[in-house]
């Protein structure tokens, strides 16, 4: 069923991960989709691919108003791209703290603006920004990306409270560990590493005992953002097979 026919998607972060699976699950949804990336994706498919750096934030309006000179609408909003600068509080390093919070902070917060205007206006529209299971729990060295992940769940309950009476709703969706590159680390694939596999799959602190495939999240995120989704605002729907479950 095309279920998103008629809508025009702007998901950030469309070339990689989640992104991609993102973007390509919503044009095979019926839905016209502009993916926001800094990269190229791999291979080819319907979705119109938008070079920038979300971390310039006054290029974020002109990116917007683009979008709608083309389309006349905008109908959902992914906040999707995202970055991971492990680093310890002690040797924190200025230019990997600000680049966490603008690329996973500020710019869906700006979009959010941009994008919310036109919403607004159109009154329809919905809105969903991808956080993590750091928004709620902590490990060393990710500081940044803590407050980055703790403050988009902030920021959308927020938004949520301000647009709902205007057909917009904003949700966050709160993923566990997912096969993309983000989990390589210094060249090594912690969800190939011992450790991961001793503690999460062996010692079953993650139920269901593998991490999720890109498509588990972006079917998730798909419900959220379409038509089928009337009641739900405000909140964030953890994906993360269980992980977050166990005490
Ligand atoms: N992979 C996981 O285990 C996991 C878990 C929880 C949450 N997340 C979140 O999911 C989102 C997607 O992550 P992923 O795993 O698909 O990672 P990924 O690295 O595969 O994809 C991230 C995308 O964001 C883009 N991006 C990064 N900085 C950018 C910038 N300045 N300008 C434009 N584009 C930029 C990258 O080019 C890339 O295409 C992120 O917000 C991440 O924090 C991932």
């Amino acid at each position: 069923m095309k279920s998103f026919e008629g809508d025009v998607a702007i998901v950030t972060g469309g070339a990689n991960g989640i992104g991609k699976a993102t973007a390509e699950l919503l044009f095979e949804l019926g839905a016209k989709v502009v993916a926001f990336d800094r990269e190229q994706p791999a291979g080819k498919s319907g979705v119109e691919n938008v070079t920038i750096d979300l971390g310039n934030l006054p290029s974020l309006e002109g990116a917007v108003s683009d979008v709608i000179k083309k389309y006349g609408r905008i109908d959902v909003l992914v906040n999707v791209a995202g970055v991971s600068m492990p680093n310890t509080i002690l040797e924190l390093e200025n230019g990997k703290y600000f680049t966490t919070l603008d690329v996973n902070l500020h710019a869906p917060v700006f979009l959010m603006k941009h994008v919310g205007k036109i919403m607004v206006a159109q009154r329809y529209g919905r809105i969903v920004n991808l956080t993590s299971i750091h928004g709620k729990l902590s490990e060393p060295s990710s500081t940044a990306y803590d407050i980055s992940k703790a403050g988009l769940e902030a920021a959308t309950r927020t938004v949520a409270l301000e647009l709902a009476e205007n057909g917009v709703l904003v949700n966050a969706v709160a993923p566990g560990f997912v096969a993309t590159r983000m989990s390589i680390v210094d060249g090594q694939d912690e969800l190939e590493s011992e450790w991961f596999k001793n503690i999460y799959i062996k010692n079953k602190r993650l139920p269901i005992a593998r991490p999720a495939q890109p498509i588990e999240i972006a079917q998730g995120i798909a419900w959220l953002a379409s038509k089928s989704n009337t009641y739900m605002t405000g909140q964030t729907v953890t994906i993360d097979g269980g992980l977050s479950a166990r005490f």
